[in-house]
């Protein structure tokens, strides 16, 4: 049973594709209402760690509605918000101060632009107005959020409003901007950040933002050592903030609590979403460093005024606490990290005997597969093949719920998938999700 796109009142975002109508979740799995199993390698869309359907996060989630559901932000607290903000300070890297709450990942982003702008101004350095971000990034949909993503094919349709914001090179090393190997490289691509600042003018520019790992819009790109220490030391240079994206590699994602753990570059704000409450409850949430901080609380101004009516929602707030308490209780960042191994050995045994495979990359449970139409040369295949999409949708049809995307290579073409599974997963399940990939990727390169 499938929700015909082009009919109903529904506005999908693929109206050319049916959508399976899903009735219940449980653990690795999503159930449709026509009976079939979907092995969840995704986890929804890099969102699910725990699991689905973990009953005490439910039951969680239940006590805290009967309580109360809703009470404005603006005049009043919930205690749900303030156990939550003190949980993500204990697993954030040090010297982080406060939470911001809100409900995804581009409000995050949202809210993280005017915190840096208020920062500026009260520094008495109003000038600094501008993010440079990356190429090949993805921050979210909205305005502030779509101008610093630097995915080619998502800003095609939106660069009209978009702020003129600058964006250097990803860290590609597979398919490396300089055509240089690291580290020979003397990793150019974070020095481009250098140079950047100081063409467009130090003055003039406030932040720069990444995600620790690329993911929807790259599948996992991933910086080698010494990579974001580059980039902390520019920033710091030039007085420049470094917010770290982390609405994908925070909460035990990447095997670390933050993806920003693997460095010793401490961000001066990051922005999270999706693994905070495992996707049982829409929130996110910006966190500041002290230093940014105590220039709110020491300036003349009182008031931030931007925000949004559902910030820090009670329930929202409770479920994600429960959600990082049974995160903590099965030590199950320790698991994304011991199976997320797992899973890269299979995947990359899988490449050897994969034609269409160029690169397996990633770190714990957030996995890229890059596709190729040649090894040897990296060529991508063309555009026109949507690939990636052949893909998902064949495994979709074998059971397998997988996202995958385009423009790989240089923004334009090319293509990988972004597995993502949640942390439970056992070896058995790596290893059924293998031999489906495989099938799959039998097929469509059979069919053309
Ligand atoms: C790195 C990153 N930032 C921001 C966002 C936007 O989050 P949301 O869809 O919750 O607005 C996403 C969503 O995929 C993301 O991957």
């Amino acid at each position: 049973m499938a929700q015909s796109a082009q009919q109903g009142p529904l506005f999908f975002r693929e109206w050319r594709h049916e959508h399976p109508v899903i009735e219940r979740a449980e653990g690795m799995y999503l159930y449709g209402a026509d009976g079939r199993r979907y092995l969840d390698a995704a986890g929804g869309v890099h969102v699910v760690g725990i699991g689905h359907g973990v009953q005490e996060v439910v039951d969680a989630m239940e006590r805290q509605a009967r309580k109360v559901c809703f009470a404005y932000g603006g005049a009043f607290t919930n205690q749900a918000q303030w156990d939550l903000a003190d949980k993500i300070l204990a697993l954030a890297p040090p010297g982080m101060r406060k939470v911001y709450f809100v409900s995804g990942g581009s409000e995050a982003n949202e809210i993280a632009l005017t915190a840096i702008h208020h920062y500026f101004v009260e520094k008495g350095k109003p000038t600094k107005t501008r993010v440079i971000a990356r190429w090949q990034s993805y921050h979210g949909s909205t305005v502030g959020a779509m101008s610093m993503t630097g995915n080619v094919l998502r800003r095609r349709d939106h660069s009209a409003y978009a702020l003129p914001f600058p964006h250097i090179n990803p860290c590609n090393c597979y398919r490396c901007p300089y055509g240089s190997t690291y580290p020979e490289c003397g990793l150019a691509c974070a020095w481009e950040l250098d140079r950047t600042i100081r063409r467009e003018g130090p003055d003039t520019i406030a932040a720069f933002i990444a995600e620790p790992l690329v993911g929807t819009t790259a599948g996992a790109f991933t910086p080698p050592p010494g990579y974001y220490e580059v980039i902390r030391q520019v920033c710091d240079q030039h007085d420049v903030l470094f917010v770290a994206d982390e609405v994908i590699t925070g909460f035990g994602r990447t095997g670390q609590k933050f993806g920003s753990d693997h460095w010793q570059a401490v961000p001066d704000i990051i922005t999270c979403a999706k693994g905070i409450s495992s996707g049982y409850a829409p929130i996110g949430a910006v966190v500041i460093q002290d230093k940014i901080w105590q220039a709110f609380a020491q300036g003349p101004r009182d008031t931030f005024f931007i925000g949004y009516t559902f910030s820090g929602h009670p329930v929202s707030c409770a479920t994600a606490l429960a959600v990082q308490n049974y995160l903590e209780k099965h030590d199950l960042i320790k698991r994304s990290a011991a199976m997320g191994d797992y899973l890269k050995r299979r995947l990359l045994d899988l490449a050897e005997r994969t034609p269409s495979i160029g690169e397996v990359r990633g770190k714990g449970l957030m996995l890229g597969v890059e596709f190729v139409r040649d090894k040897a040369s990296k060529k991508p295949f063309p555009a026109e093949a949507h690939f990636a999409g052949r893909v998902v949708r064949a495994a979709l049809a074998k059971g397998l719920h997988l996202i995958g995307s385009s423009g790989t290579a240089d923004g334009e073409v090319g293509d990988h998938l972004l597995i993502t599974p949640p942390f439970i997963i056992t070896e058995a399940q790596c290893d059924e999700m293998v031999a489906i990939l495989e099938e799959t990727l039998c097929e469509v390169m059979s069919n053309g």
